[in-house]
């Protein structure tokens, strides 16, 4: 995309200082940087000294056999003993960890004394099955509190977890437990989902009838729903309620080698089967607890967190479990979708806990917009001081929206790049130090080198567009492609000589902040121009008709490719008004330039979304280029694109 179009677009010129008594208060400072840039391993290693070590490392980065990095190799430590047990030692025991609200409306306050009977009893359970260390543990739960109480249990007997997203299909769980060959499933009868019970044992059963499941011993089965007629296989399943509860409250931690593996998380990718992303246990935890101390100032007297991720997602075993209760933080867990049982849902629950700090994600806040400004301004939502954002480049606009109907247009929004791969946040502003720019994640967090290059690996100026790549291991990095290092280095490690390739595109703008542009797979090559989705989606999400469009190329004989956007209208704006699709057009070409103007725009009602909310282009690129539809099953709703393809002219 020429240059001058991208500044267009960029050219939302609002900027937003750090509130001065946030700054004054904040608990990183602008010396953070300096600190970093001075001694960058020096700076982490101070980090690590934010855990409580049972042998404090000497030695901070092994990188003798890059990519294969160790960090503070020669510590021991128990990760579920640093979340729970010194907080109760520290006498923290009477705060609540966690507020437990589950869709249904029923709920429950832990504190970390209870949570550490909780996980110690849970612990107890995983040994009386036979779990030992190094041992995987398959979790597949919906979001109530045993899934936090699993996976610390799990971590405190060093056996790695591998959650499975609640809403994945029987064979997404067999694939995964085949790939980890998991030794034990946690389960549940079933979750609540806008507003009724839905099973969630039957895709246990099912999965463990796969070839490749058959070391799966014991599944350990949660009472949620309470659902009459559940499958019951004698001497392998075993309720939670049976099991747990008649466990002693007290485990001794055992210390681990700061290298032990903590968890396995699958990405899906776009081709090829999952990857088993190997995370493990100092170097994670050093950087979740620092980042979520740094990028949310967290006061963990005060504050009330909330993150609304799935702890399925990376999002929620880094901001949900590990880094918040790390820090000893108060949270909200929360079982449901945004809308049951109705659209101001999350509002409610901001306003019933007085959260101060509420991270989500793009998807989220632009359904938001296009229920309306009304719904929250019915709450109080004066608690919130600190806004984040994960999982999508944010449009301008939804940024402005959300700093202005849910952070009363004083709160800062940090937005936040990172990946699974990553494990923990890696370009963000700093809320009491960063001047904010709604659409960019601007700089890398101290101890962190990530830059932008062009296709032979040399730094792009200032002004100009790439790939991202981070430059320095990082502690909280992946160590590898469970089961598969050669894949581990080519997919991440190959393109660029000793640099991470993260896949996305990104460029930096006049002052050097980085601008994220989504996947590489989605630029698109109009008449010789790289477009990319995002900036075409933020021009049209930015006229007042839209809430929120999708953009694809496709293949086009005349431009190689032809760019043709899907878009959902605000309520109230009709889909087949006179000269919608052409004003919406106009506007995109008048906000990036004519050659950014889309040849198509189609009104929807839907989009079709994965489970992590991340719009699936490559299934608009299959109706847009009139093909059969690719893999559907890691989509929320496929219905979805029956609707869409029924808009569409047939085939030629
Ligand atoms: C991909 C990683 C990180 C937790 C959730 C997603 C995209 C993530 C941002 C952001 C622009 C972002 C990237 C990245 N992404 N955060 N703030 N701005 N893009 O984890 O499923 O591993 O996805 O999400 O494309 O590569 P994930």
């Amino acid at each position: 995309m020429s240059n001058e179009s991208l500044a267009n677009l960029l050219k939302e010129e609002r900027r937003f200082a750090p509130p001065a008594g946030l700054a004054a208060r904040a608990n990183v400072t602008a010396e953070a940087y300096e600190q970093a840039a001075a001694d960058r391993l020096g700076f982490w290693a101070a980090q690590a000294r934010r855990l409580s070590w049972e042998t404090e490392p000497t030695e901070t980065l092994d990188w003798s056999n890059p990519p294969f990095a160790k960090w503070f190799a020669d510590g021991k430590l128990n990760v579920a003993y640093n979340c729970v047990d010194r907080h109760v030692e520290n006498g923290l025991g009477d705060r609540v960890a966690l507020h437990f609200e589950g869709e249904p409306g029923d709920t429950r306050s832990i504190t970390y004394a209870e949570l550490q009977s909780e996980v110690s009893k849970a612990a107890n359970a995983l040994i009386e099955l036979g779990v030992r260390a190094g041992d995987r543990v398959a979790i597949y739960l919906p979001m109530i509190p045993e899934a936090v109480i699993s996976m610390l249990a799990c971590a405190r007997i060093g056996a790695p977890h591998s959650l499975v997203f609640g809403g994945f299909s029987a064979d997404a769980l067999a694939t995964r437990v085949h790939d980890a060959d998991a030794r034990v499933v946690i389960t549940a009868d079933g979750g609540y989902r806008r507003g009724k019970a839905s099973a969630l044992k039957p895709a246990v059963d099912e999965a463990l009838t796969r070839p490749g499941t058959e070391n799966v011993r014991s599944v350990l089965v949660v009472r949620r729903t309470g659902q009459e007629d559940i499958a019951w296989t004698e001497g392998r399943d075993v309720w939670w309620h049976d099991l747990v509860e008649r466990q002693s409250d007290r485990h001794t931690p055992e210390a681990f080698d700061a290298e032990h593996p903590l968890f396995i998380l699958y990405t899906s990718g776009t081709t090829g089967k999952p990857k088993g992303i190997l995370h493990t246990t100092g170097g994670y935890l050093t950087q979740t607890s620092y980042t979520h101390h740094a990028v949310f100032d967290l006061k963990p007297e005060t504050d009330v967190f909330w993150c609304t991720a799935d702890v399925g997602w990376v999002t929620g075993h880094s901001y949900i479990v590990y880094g918040p209760l790390s820090n000893a933080a108060t949270q909200v867990l929360y079982e449901g979708t945004p809308d049951s049982p109705h659209q101001g849902r999350w509002w409610e629950i901001v306003q019933k806990y007085g959260v101060t700090i509420l991270y989500t994600a793009p998807t989220a806040i632009r359904a938001a917009m296009k229920w309306g400004d009304d719904i929250p301004a019915k709450f109080d939502l004066s608690s919130l001081r600190i806004l984040g954002s994960v999982g999508e480049p944010i449009n301008p606009e939804a940024w402005i929206w959300y700093r202005k109907h849910i952070g009363a247009d004083a709160t800062p929004v940090v937005d936040t790049w990172w990946q699974t791969e990553t494990g923990a946040m890696m370009i963000s502003p700093l809320p009491g130090v960063t001047e904010t720019k709604p659409g960019s994640a601007q700089v890398p967090l101290p101890g962190i080198a990530a830059t932008v290059v062009d296709d032979h690996g040399e730094e792009v100026p200032d002004g100009s567009g790439g790939y991202l790549v981070l430059t320095e291991p990082w502690p909280s990095m992946l160590r590898t492609i469970w089961g598969d290092d050669q894949r581990y280095i080519d997919t991440y490690w190959s393109r660029f000589e000793n640099t991470y390739f993260a896949g996305d595109g990104a460029k930096k703008d006049e002052d050097g902040d980085i601008w994220l542009l989504g996947r590489v797979d989605d630029v698109m090559l109009v008449s010789g121009h790289n477009i990319s989705t995002t900036e075409v989606e933020s021009a049209l999400v930015s006229h007042p008709k839209v809430a929120e469009a999708a953009v694809v190329g496709a293949t086009d004989p005349q431009t190689t490719q032809a760019i043709c956007a899907f878009v959902i209208l605000r309520s109230g704006v009709d889909a087949d008004a006179e000269g919608l699709t052409e004003e919406l057009r106009a506007h995109v070409a008048k906000q990036l330039g004519p050659i950014a103007k889309p040849k198509r725009v189609l009104p929807v009602a839907e989009l079709p979304k994965t489970r992590s909310g991340k719009i699936m282009r490559r299934l608009l690129r299959d109706v847009a280029e009139n093909r059969a539809l690719g893999d559907v099953t890691t989509l929320t709703d496929s219905s979805v694109m029956d609707l869409i393809q029924a808009k569409l002219p047939a085939a030629p």
